[in-house]
């Protein structure tokens, strides 16, 4: 269905033990029409012949770091191989022993399990020898939201970011998917007016058949053209799902869209850490109360110690309110208490927003050059892209994504 905007291809060469992970690995190029992929079940075995190897853009072989004899056999094959392909390690551990290991070996990159698609992606993207547009063009920029407390405004600025996004490229709107992750108390469809259509407990059972087609039926698409991927409400129903089929999905989802936004629930699930690891910009919602700079600073120490500082939340206080000689927090109580995270200051303006959210359409439609969706683009888009997507929103019922094809 997606049309591949490329005729260059490039040759991924996997070898993996591990069933999940190559599982994984093929989501996230087995799919694609830039990519062909080949995986061979893995420990690294003797007879792979060098002249496949070269043939190859990159090459991703994953090493147990307990098992010496695997870092030799690797270190043979890039050896025996004459123009080896960059190739990127997967181990299941880290330290500065392996590190030094696999510098000597001339990996061109080390990665550590678990391992994103979107990390892969960009690992590959990174150390690939030419053509690697390709490679790079599979990777969608994501975005995601997370809440400090509360009621901070994660979906008012998740949907506003989509919005933003999908106006950002001029007459070609490029594919944008809203993805709700909060499954227990999600209000994406609802702020945008659209039917939710994700049906999770269809696709727990197998997450394997969660494939385009199967997507496809679950996305519903907004007026402005804006996908949307988000569930039915169960507020009674407190459940976690099978990690499996969240990280298919985002897999899917990643692969299939140049941007990617999610909304993401407070509780701390089995698959945020692999959520968090997959984006490209972490945003952590907070609120300018006392309790909230302080909830919001112990979250981004938190995520820090968690991920070994392999993302960078950046801050956003939402509902700022700016009063010179009024009590209550300034700017400079915001960037004293938060530091180098806080990244923006997002205006309080209830009457816009409540408008926005009534009429499911963008702050934008309401208010065009309103502060909050200045402030928003400003953090989300490049600096070129700024001044543009001012267009109206209304009326323009677009099938974009899966009709690019
Ligand atoms: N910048 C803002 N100014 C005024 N009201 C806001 C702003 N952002 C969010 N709100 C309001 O705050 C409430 C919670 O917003 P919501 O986006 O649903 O938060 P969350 O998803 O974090 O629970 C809503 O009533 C919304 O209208
Ligand atoms: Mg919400």
């Amino acid at each position: 269905m997606l049309s591949p905007k490329r005729t260059d291809r490039a040759d991924v060469l996997v070898v993996a033990a591990d069933e999940d992970l190559a599982r994984s690995i093929e989501m996230t190029f087995g799919v694609s029409q830039h990519v062909d992929l080949e995986i061979v079940p893995g420990p690294l075995p003797a007879g792979l012949d060098p002249a496949r190897v070269a043939r190859a853009t990159v090459a991703v072989v994953e090493v147990a770091a307990q098992d010496a004899d695997q870092f030799i056999a690797l270190e043979r094959l890039i050896a025996d191989t004459i123009d080896c392909p960059p190739v990127v390690a997967i181990t299941d551990e880290f330290d500065q022993t392996i590190a030094r290991r696999l510098m000597q070996i001339r990996v061109a990159d080390c990665l550590q399990k678990p391992v994103s698609p979107s990390e892969l992606a960009r690992a590959c993207a990174r150390v690939a020898r030419k053509p690697t547009a390709s490679l790079r063009e599979e990777e969608a920029q994501i975005f995601a939201f997370l809440p400090a407390v509360g009621g901070a405004g994660v979906t008012t600025l998740a949907v506003q970011a989509a919005m933003l996004l999908l106006h950002s490229g001029g007459k070609v709107k490029p594919a944008t998917c809203l993805v709700d992750l909060d499954f227990q108390h999600g209000a994406c469809a609802d702020y945008l007016d659209v039917e939710p259509r994700l049906n999770l407990s269809e696709i727990e059972p197998q997450p394997e058949r969660l494939d385009r087609q199967l997507l496809e039926v679950m996305l519903s698409y907004h007026a402005s053209g804006l996908a949307v991927i988000a569930a039915p409400n169960c507020p009674a129903e407190m459940r976690s799902f099978d990690p499996r089929v969240v990280t298919r999905l985002l897999d899917l989802v990643s692969v299939n869209f140049d941007y990617v936004v999610f909304d993401m629930p407070r509780t701390w699930f089995s698959w945020t850490d692999n959520v968090l690891l997959g984006c490209n910009k972490l945003f952590i919602v907070g609120q300018p109360t006392v309790p909230g700079l302080r909830q919001t600073k112990q979250l981004v120490s938190a995520i820090c110690e968690r991920l070994d500082e392999r993302v960078k939340p950046q801050v956003i206080i939402n509902r700022f309110v700016q009063k010179l000689f009024a009590p209550g927090l300034r700017y400079s109580d915001l960037q004293r208490t938060i530091g180098e995270p806080l990244v923006s200051c997002i205006p309080n303006d209830y009457a816009l927003v409540r408008e926005a959210i009534d009429r499911g359409v963008t702050l934008e439609e309401v208010r065009p050059g309103n502060r909050i969706t200045l402030q928003l683009r400003k953090l989300i888009l490049p600096q070129e892209k700024q001044a543009r997507g001012r267009a109206p929103l209304v009326g323009k019922r677009l099938r974009l994504s899966f009709a690019r094809s």
